[in-house]
């Protein structure tokens, strides 16, 4: 990957995770925007707290970057529970996952990042435990194995995924809540960039703010990253004042555009207009023609073009929309996806 797509990556990149841990929001009333999911998780949660009861177990779905391990420990600090976190991949067998049941404590939180890969032997251990705080341990092998029905210590489950899609049902049916999150507001990036630049020491300037946060694509992961590279610039050619021309001058200077897209984003949106005429063209055709793997494509610069209206998935393949068209400077062909049919709409040039 190259330096410019790591800017705009919503999935953290090198030392990031060291760095993010000091910009987590701690408490559920720190947390800022996803309004729905707030309000619904201190009604999960104080009630568990008068029951006195572990909560239900928690799924949180969306995209990487849109804070579900921050809610996660949040959840755990709102109880005043430790938590145990491990993810999908880790959990190969069965038996990885049961040394970690088994050894849980009373309300205890079990954050499972990425549950949608963890294996199947694992996964229906995790039923089990889910619904009756029991697994059944097999030992031996073969003809003579018998299982032992283990009991283990009433537990939060939280599940971390980006594609609920992809959970089968029996493990999404025991999911009490199920938490969707959603990208963000750009006026709620830029609460979250004053709060950051509080943290970091950064002067950062109402303007500034706004501009950094209309270029994030709606994740504050990619706000706070954008935020400290903008910082540097400003340190070095701003006297470490973040207005809006900086943050403008600094992101122009790393290529990432007005609307937050940067060089893959417009190389797919190109190839697709130049080469395929608007298409429609399947992903792997898509991919080879601006060098990527497919997933990076479908997974990295899709769903932000998606969102914001400039590229559709069809049926027959990938479209540039109307949009994307005039993006470019372009006049869209008549019946573009998305453009309104009538004669004379597309004249004004
Ligand atoms: N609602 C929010 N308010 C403030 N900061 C947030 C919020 N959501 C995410 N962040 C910040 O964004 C970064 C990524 O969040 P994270 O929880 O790791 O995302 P995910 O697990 O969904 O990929 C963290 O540094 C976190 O501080
Ligand atoms: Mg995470």
């Amino acid at each position: 990957m190259s330096v410019e797509r790591d800017l705009v990556s919503p999935e953290p990149v090198g030392d990031e995770p060291v760095i993010e841990a000091t910009l987590r929001p701690k408490r559920l009333s720190e947390f800022i925007g996803q309004q729905r999911v707030r309000e619904q998780l201190s009604l999960v949660l104080e009630s568990a707290r008068r029951r006195r009861r572990p909560p239900d177990h928690v799924l949180m779905s969306g995209g990487p970057g849109l804070g579900k391990t921050t809610l996660a420990l949040i959840i755990a600090a709102e109880l005043g529970a430790p938590i145990r976190m491990t993810s999908g991949p880790a959990l190969e067998r069965a038996g990885d996952l049961a040394a970690i049941l088994s050894t849980l404590t009373e309300g205890e939180v079990l954050f499972i990042d990425e549950i949608h890969r963890m294996a199947r032997p694992a996964e229906e251990m995790l039923y089990l435990a889910m619904e009756d705080f029991r697994i059944d341990v097999v030992v031996g092998k073969g003809p003579g194995a018998t299982s032992i029905p283990l009991e283990i210590a009433p537990f939060t489950l939280v599940g971390a995924t980006t594609r609920a899609g992809l959970l089968p049902a029996p493990l999404r049916d025991r999911f009490g809540f199920t938490a969707h999150m959603d990208f963000y507001e750009v006026a709620e990036l830029e609460q979250v960039l004053h709060r950051s630049a509080r943290l970091l020491g950064a002067d950062l300037r109402e303007d500034g703010a706004h501009e950094i946060a209309k270029r994030s694509r709606g994740t504050p992961r990619i706000a706070n990253r954008l935020l400290r590279r903008v910082r540097d610039y400003a340190e070095v050619r701003a006297q470490g004042v973040i207005t809006r021309e900086v943050a403008a001058a600094a992101l122009d200077l790393y290529e990432v555009d007005a609307e937050g897209l940067d060089r893959l984003d417009r190389a797919v949106l190109e190839a697709l207009l130049r080469k395929f005429g608007g298409g429609p063209v399947g992903l792997s055709t898509l991919a080879v023609a601006v060098g990527e793997e497919p997933e990076t494509v479908e997974i990295v610069a899709e769903p932000f073009l998606v969102r914001q209206g400039l590229l559709a998935r069809t049926p027959r393949g990938r479209v540039a929309t109307a949009l994307a068209w005039k993006h470019f400077g372009l006049t869209p062909p008549p019946g573009a996806y998305g453009a309104e049919a009538g004669p004379g709409l597309f004249d004004d040039q």
